[in-house]
């Protein structure tokens, strides 16, 4: 399914933001994909990830909710199939033996409708495998960049925030409600060294554009730049910024 607006930049997230699918190597070792499985990447960006799981000798199909991602993931790796395709519609039945998710989950806010697709698109004793941002990521980012936007005289809608965090609790009850059996939960912290002099301001802009919409471009930059001096104290440490994940990581079971 097509979004209305496609904001990803597929170049800019491999040439500056490759560490996110670098991390999630430790995710596929999780994962442990077998020859001949067949396995859902669900959120597979620029195809990685979806990469290093063919590479094992699984039959990888990659979704994505871009078409800038997926196009760039087709012209990588040709060999692998990539489709655009939404979350909470994906519209597989008993397919897959696995549903692998890395850096993704955290965009979906309507979570029950996300578990109710990936469990229906498991074979019988298939496993979900995921990592994304948990409760507290990137908080004290995101603090600073609503407190900004109160000092420009402006009211920060929570709907304009583009994340959905669940602590470990309440995802994994909703795990269960979607009728996982949850085998390994896991909330933990991840300080994340960003890439260059700008890594603050190139992250807000490529991940945080959202919440921003309907403000121009100089009270953006404002804003911006006034988080960038605010939080050089805590979050740039010996020349390098340090955004302040915070990763949530579950396995869950379709019996
Ligand atoms: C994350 O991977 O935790 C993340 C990435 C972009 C925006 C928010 C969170």
């Amino acid at each position: 399914m097509k979004s209305a607006k496609d904001s990803w930049n597929a170049n800019l997230y491999d040439a500056k933001h490759s560490f996110i699918s670098n991390y999630g190597n430790d995710l596929i070792e999780l994962l442990a994909p077998k020859e001949g499985e067949k396995v859902l990447d669900l959120g597979c960006g620029t195809g990685d990830l979806a990469n290093r799981i063919f590479a094992d000798g699984a039959d990888v199909v990659g979704v994505d909710q871009s078409e800038n991602m997926v196009g760039q993931a087709i012209s990588k790796y040709p060999e692998i199939k990539f489709t655009v395709g939404d979350a909470i519609c994906l519209g597989y039945k008993d397919e897959f033996d696995a549903v692998f998710s890395n850096a993704t989950l955290h965009w979906i806010k309507q979570p029950e409708e996300a578990l109710s697709s990936i469990y229906r698109s498991l074979k019988t004793n298939g496993r979900f495998v995921a990592e994304f941002g948990g409760k507290g990521n990137v908080q004290m980012i995101t603090d600073e960049i609503i407190l900004q936007y109160t000092e420009a005289g402006l009211e920060f809608k929570a709907e304009n925030f583009p994340w959905y965090f669940p602590s470990i609790g309440e995802y994994a009850s909703l795990m269960e409600k979607a009728g996982f059996r949850v085998t390994f939960a896991q909330h933990f912290d991840r300080l994340t060294p960003l890439d260059g002099e700008n890594g603050m301001k190139n992250w807000i802009e490529m991940f945080g554009s959202r919440i921003f919409e309907g403000l121009n471009e100089k009270l953006i930059g404002t804003i911006v730049s006034r988080v960038e001096t605010n939080l050089k104290n805590t979050l740039y440490k010996d020349g390098i910024w340090l955004a302040d994940y915070k990763r949530i990581r579950v396995i869950g079971l379709k019996e």
